[in-house]
């Protein structure tokens, strides 16, 4: 991991409470936050999306589910719920997850496991995700993104049948992001629908 970075350009942007954005309509995008913490450094990026856009986060930590189960012992938890509200409620759906060791977050990969019941008990349901529309943001500490950190979301959307937007990386050092992923962001903001 790299030493901290100094950028004369970085961008303060200050950590709200949005959860829910009330000026949003359906369907609209959403950005499913999957970091260790709820208050971090992904959240403050994510925010900087939901503002531009207007969109809601669903915070995976509010909800409570467990590891991809081959026998579906955990059908009743909270993921499916979830899912069927996802799938209901957004046309885009924008993945926000910190950079762990290189990956994706356990949170995130537990999500991303836990679709494999849509291929299986609940397939109805994944068969929706087509024609959607998936984007992935991550946020690290080092200035370069890890090389095919995206290749997980965009293969899925493929897989999925859904539309890939692109990957946004940002890093935040100091509770500062410390690049200005503005065009970037702006760039997938600009092919959602
Ligand atoms: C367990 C762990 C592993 C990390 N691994 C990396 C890494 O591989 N590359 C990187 O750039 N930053 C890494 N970091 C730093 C985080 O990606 C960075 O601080 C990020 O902004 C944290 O976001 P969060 O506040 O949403 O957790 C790691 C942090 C933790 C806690």
């Amino acid at each position: 991991m790299a030493a901290q970075a100094t950028n004369p350009q970085s961008i303060v942007i200050p950590v709200g409470n949005l959860i829910r954005n009330p000026k949003s309509e359906m369907p609209s995008p959403v950005i499913i936050l999957g970091s260790s913490r709820s208050k971090g450094n992904t959240r403050l990026v994510a925010e900087s999306l939901a503002e531009r856009l207007s969109c809601d986060i669903i915070d995976l930590n509010d909800y409570t589910f467990s590891y991809y189960d081959y026998e579906h012992r955990n059908e009743g938890d909270d993921f499916l719920p979830l899912m069927e509200r996802i799938i209901a409620e957004y046309d885009t759906i924008i993945f926000a997850t910190p950079v762990y060791w290189y990956s994706m977050s356990a949170v995130m990969k537990t999500f991303f496991d836990r679709m494999s019941d849509l291929l299986t008990i609940r397939k109805p349901l994944g068969r929706q995700f087509r024609g959607k529309q998936m984007g992935a943001i991550s946020v690290g500490y080092d200035e370069d993104t890890v090389q095919g950190l995206d290749m997980p979301f965009r293969e899925s959307a493929s897989y999925l049948g859904m539309t890939y937007l692109g990957h946004v990386y940002a890093w935040v050092v100091d509770g500062r992001v410390a690049n200005a992923p503005s065009e970037q962001l702006s760039a997938i903001c600009g092919r959602l629908r």
